[in-house]
């Protein structure tokens, strides 16, 4: 079965073509940044403006490349949750329409559940596993028993771990987008260079949170009284200081996770699943089998989204036309609940 796949949710605008949830033939995307740079953070109405008008290239970009005509795709799916609204609205629309145009079967995803879903592309994975998804907008240590049905044990109370990245590089004018940037000027500097503190969260339900406005906080606001006066105050050696205790922020819930459930194999997906400290750190444990997608899957692309979308419309499952967006996903909120089991019927 092949599946076109749109992401729209934030600041790339990609579509990949994708065959049995595995076979990515195209996967094109384009990237904003050099349009959100001088404001150093996605602007909502520069997003969604250049949505509309890539979107139409993107997409027959991404067949070309494929050498797949229209009539060759056996279903389309879109991103619908979470994101950006007008961005959302843009890939999603398009795909509706393209999809009621043509009398294709249609499905919404969760951008996180895709996210999730982008190391499956590569490896075949057996379920259940632990999932650490890392992104700009989301940070969510969960209990994954099936491609759609996730188990949130923990999550930020405060920033997500890119947009701590994103906040401290645009604080200190590193350039962007932060979490690359960081991770390039760590690699020449010393994690040792500053001892900030580790967020301090106790009590029933927050075993596996975490939390960032501390670090941001300690790295921004008190940098002087975290800094050994030994190590001279570099960009390179405030992004490692920075870097070791951000990372370290994870894995401490992570590891916790892993004792607690008993489960030995942890997927992550999302934009900071590229960083390299954690990466490594994560390949230090032997004892866990840690997937993570290829670089150039760890960021929105178009491919996880037609992966996931595959596993809902080879199982028969499409969403109405009247589905439509959403800001937020509510239940990665909450704690301990089943928040998507498995779909029998229409998504929405
Ligand atoms: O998944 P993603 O592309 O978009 C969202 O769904 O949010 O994640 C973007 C986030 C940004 O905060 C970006 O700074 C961060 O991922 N990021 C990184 C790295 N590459 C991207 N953070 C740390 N290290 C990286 N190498
Ligand atoms: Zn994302």
């Amino acid at each position: 079965m092949t599946v076109l796949g749109i992401e729209s949710s934030c600041d790339e605008t990609s579509a990949a073509v994708v065959v049995d949830g595995t076979t990515i033939l195209s996967n094109v995307v384009a990237t904003q940044i050099p349009f959100h740079e001088e404001y150093r953070g996605v602007v909502p109405e520069i997003a969604s403006r250049k949505h509309t008008e890539w979107i139409l290239p993107v997409v027959k970009q991404a067949l070309g490349e494929a050498d797949c005509t229209l009539d060759r795709i056996d279903g389309i799916a879109a991103t619908n949750r979470p994101g950006l609204m007008g961005s959302l609205l843009v890939g999603l629309t398009f795909g509706k329409t393209l999809a009621w145009a043509t009398g294709k079967p249609f499905v919404a995803v969760n951008h996180m559940l895709a996210h999730l879903y982008a190391a499956h592309l590569h490896t075949d994975i057996t379920y259940p596993y632990l999932g650490l998804l890392v992104s700009g907008g989301h940070t969510i240590i969960c209990r994954v028993s099936g491609f759609d049905d996730i188990e949130v044990l923990g999550t930020t109370i405060d920033d997500a771990a890119g947009e701590a990245f994103d906040k401290v590089a645009k604080f200190y004018d590193f350039g962007y987008p932060g979490g690359v940037i960081i991770d390039r000027l760590a690699k020449n500097g010393d994690p040792r260079a500053a001892r900030f503190p580790l967020p301090n969260i106790h009590g029933d339900g927050h075993a596996y949170d975490v939390s960032y406005s501390g670090l941001k906080t300690a790295a921004i606001n008190q940098i002087d009284q975290f800094w050994d006066d030994t190590y001279e105050r570099t960009p390179e050696n405030i992004a490692a200081a920075f870097q070791e205790t951000a990372v370290k922020i994870l894995l401490t819930r992570l590891f916790r996770a892993v004792e607690d459930t008993g489960l030995t194999t942890i997927v992550a997906g999302g934009g900071v699943a590229a960083n390299s400290s954690l990466r490594e750190k994560l390949a230090q444990r032997t004892d866990l089998n840690c997937i993570f997608p290829p670089l150039n899957l760890c960021g929105d692309n178009g491919a996880m989204i037609a992966g996931i979308g595959y596993q809902y419309l080879s199982r028969g499952i499409t969403s109405p036309w009247t589905v439509n967006t959403s800001a937020r996903v509510e239940g990665f909120r909450k704690y301990g609940r089943r928040l998507f089991t498995p779909t029998l019927s229409s998504v929405d």
